[in-house]
């Protein structure tokens, strides 16, 4: 089920938490060792019940599940494309943390271009926001279904090529990764044979974006949370 006006991912959780936990009960009865992709909202959560139906199964390995976060890439590199000129495909923004409002962490200090403090508020808010955006344009019609496709397909097509031996496939994906900040947290991950080949390093952050990432941790960690205690 997709965000009506006025929703929030968060509101999605109790029709999305059950079909998720069908589908990948599924998934493990059937095809236990398949990369998962899980892009069904609220995607900070979904994740988290995935991996404990896994564990439940006892088939779960965190290098085979993901939550596809690459629609907010998508958007990133489009904004910041728009503002100067460029074609988004030429433009990298890694986008860190989690998939809903403040979570979604931009980095646009990596993005090869200047952001003021003013500006990279302005446009992280946007990022933050363009579902919302979307959402409400449709006034009800469904949520951001097409750019969702658009980044399921790279994302999708992006682990096809790393399972046919591809090397140097990157994507920034929220995974179980060392938990230092989260047990699952959005960065550029190296795609392997096996799905997470590495959890790479996503650089340093500006003052900003740093402060923006202390404030998003209590909400991703309490998202978790909730995904691990519906399955309790
Ligand atoms: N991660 C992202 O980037 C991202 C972006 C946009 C939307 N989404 C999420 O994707 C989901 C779908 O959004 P949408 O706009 O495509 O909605 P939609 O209503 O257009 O499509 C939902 C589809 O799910 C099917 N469905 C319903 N119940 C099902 C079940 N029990 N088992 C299997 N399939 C079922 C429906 O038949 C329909 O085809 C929502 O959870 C939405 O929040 C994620």
């Amino acid at each position: 089920m997709a965000r009506k006006p006025g929703m929030d991912r968060s509101d999605l959780f109790n029709i999305n938490a059950g079909i998720v936990k069908n589908l990948v009960s599924s998934c493990a009865d059937n095809c236990p060792k398949a990369l998962i992709g899980i892009i069904t909202n609220p995607v900070n959560t979904t994740v988290a019940i995935a991996a404990e139906v896994l564990k439940k199964k006892g088939v779960y390995n965190p290098t085979r599940l993901f939550g596809v976060t690459t629609l907010d890439v998508i958007r990133s590199s489009t904004f910041v494309a728009e503002i100067y000129g460029k074609d988004p495909r030429d433009i990298n923004v890694p986008v860190i943390g989690g998939h809903s409002g403040i979570t979604i962490l931009p980095l646009l200090s990596q993005s090869g271009f200047e952001f003021s403090q003013d500006d990279a508020d302005i446009m992280t808010k946007r990022i933050q926001n363009a579902g919302t955006e979307v959402v409400e344009a449709k006034a009800g019609g469904g949520s951001a279904t097409l750019s969702m496709g658009q980044a399921a397909a790279k994302f999708g097509l992006s682990l096809v090529r790393a399972l046919n031996g591809e090397k140097d496939v990157v994507e920034c994906t929220y995974v179980e990764g060392s938990g230092d900040l989260a047990r699952f947290f959005a960065q550029p991950v190296l795609l392997g044979k096996n799905g997470v080949e590495k959890i790479l390093d996503y650089g340093s952050l500006s003052e900003f974006e740093q402060n923006t990432l202390n404030e998003a941790l209590d909400t991703l960690r309490s998202d978790i949370k909730i995904g691990e205690e519906f399955l309790k």
